[in-house]
């Protein structure tokens, strides 16, 4: 991203220069649909994101540009007084969420942004621009939340301001991102490890294969799921108080509830029990750089979602089979699912002819290019210069 056009187009429409912040999006080696299963993730900030310039204008309102969009938007600071542009709900929404943990944002501000994580791909561009916008209003008015308040702020601008029931993996992850590090985060607690990823180091290679159709968890059955997975929760509670999470339950409890919920509710849920314990198995097994068994974990997952719990689709599981064919160690679907990219474990020998091949194969099933980011494990939010 050039960072210097993003200051000239600031300077452009408000003059003087402002501060620079900056955010990533994700990707997510195992758990999926985890986190408001409470469960645990293992995502990873990568080296694509969102940048933006910000200053306070002095006045009651907020005047932002979208650079890649080449759009406009002005919105006031209080409800009732949001933008009609979806974009910029997300920054209206980040201003609300911190007002409503107490900050004092009565001051409008001038802002250009701009990312290079690409949308709608289940990287998580929404979350880098919650975060971009939560990490620089704390910083720039000091206001000391920690980065998990942050990260809530993010989600709940997600749940209050967009409509998307998210969990809380992309917002956390983005925020918290460290280079060289994945983090596994237990999410019921929010505690979390900073788990060292060096997949070089044991020979393999890590890439996302995009199927460039496009994921759109706004309006989308995603709420539907994790509704699917809080009934069942509301029928086992009966038997089993202690339950509040998908992930609390044993096995054998959410067959008891068989019959007494429908069968939808059950195989979502069943999908995120395995998933809970697929994620701990795979996970040990990465520790000790064991990637063959992580790996076929991963396959484990992409079944899952694609066949319990639905969110896949036709070109992704075309993509996930073309990696099973060349010898792929591990690869599924990443993120909500319903389009987007999956992710791929790969030994480094094979993985020129799985690059290749998948391009050459997909190009002539669908008649459209996929694309192929190498993953990078970066920084989370921060201020650049
Ligand atoms: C989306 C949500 C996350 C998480 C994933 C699935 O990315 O924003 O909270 O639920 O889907 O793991």
């Amino acid at each position: 991203m050039d960072i210097n056009k993003l200051k000239e187009k600031f300077q452009e429409l408000y003059g003087e220069c402002g501060r620079v912040y900056a955010s990533p999006g994700r990707i997510n080696i195992i758990g999926e649909h985890t986190d408001y299963n409470g469960g645990f993730v293992l995502p990873g900030a990568v080296d694509k994101g969102i940048v933006a310039v910000i200053k306070f204008n002095g006045t009651d309102k907020v005047n932002a540009y979208a650079f890649d969009l080449n759009e406009n938007s002005t919105f006031g600071l209080i409800e009732g007084q949001g933008p009609k542009e979806q974009w910029a709900k997300y920054i209206f929404g980040v201003v609300r969420e911190l007002q409503k943990r107490g900050a004092v944002i009565n001051e409008g501000f001038d802002t250009v942004f701009s990312g290079d994580v690409p949308l709608g791909a289940g990287m998580s561009s929404s979350a880098a621009l919650e975060s971009t916008y939560a990490y620089a209003l704390d910083d720039m008015l000091s206001l000391g939340f920690s980065k998990m308040d942050l990260a809530k702020v993010g989600q709940m601008t997600e749940h209050n301001y967009v409509g998307v029931n998210c969990g809380i993996m992309d917002q956390f992850a983005s925020v918290h991102g460290k280079a060289g590090f994945l983090m596994k985060l237990n999410c019921k607690t929010g505690e979390f490890d900073y788990v060292p990823f060096d997949p070089d180091k044991y020979g393999y290679k890590v890439c996302l294969v995009d199927t460039c159709v496009k994921h759109e968890l706004v309006g989308s059955p995603y709420n539907r799921r994790r509704e699917s997975c809080e009934n069942a929760v509301r029928a086992i509670k009966k038997r089993h108080p202690e339950v509040d999470f998908v992930g609390d339950a044993d096995l054998a409890w959410i067959e008891e509830v068989i019959g007494e919920i429908p069968q939808e509710d059950y195989i979502r849920a069943l999908y995120a029990r395995q998933e809970v314990d697929r994620l701990q198995e795979a996970c040990a097994a990465m520790e000790k750089g064991d990637y063959e068994t992580a790996g076929r974990k991963m396959y484990g997952t992409h079944i899952g979602m694609s066949v319990l719990y639905e969110v896949s689709c036709v070109e992704l599981d075309f993509v996930n089979e073309i990696a099973k064919q060349c010898g792929v160690t591990g690869s599924r679907v990443m993120g909500g699912g319903f389009g987007g990219c999956t992710i791929n474990i790969v030994k480094k020998e094979l993985y020129d002819n799985f690059i290749v091949t998948v391009q050459k194969r997909y190009k002539e099933e669908f008649g459209i290019d996929c694309k192929i980011y190498p993953v990078v494990i970066s920084d989370g939010s921060r201020r650049l210069e």
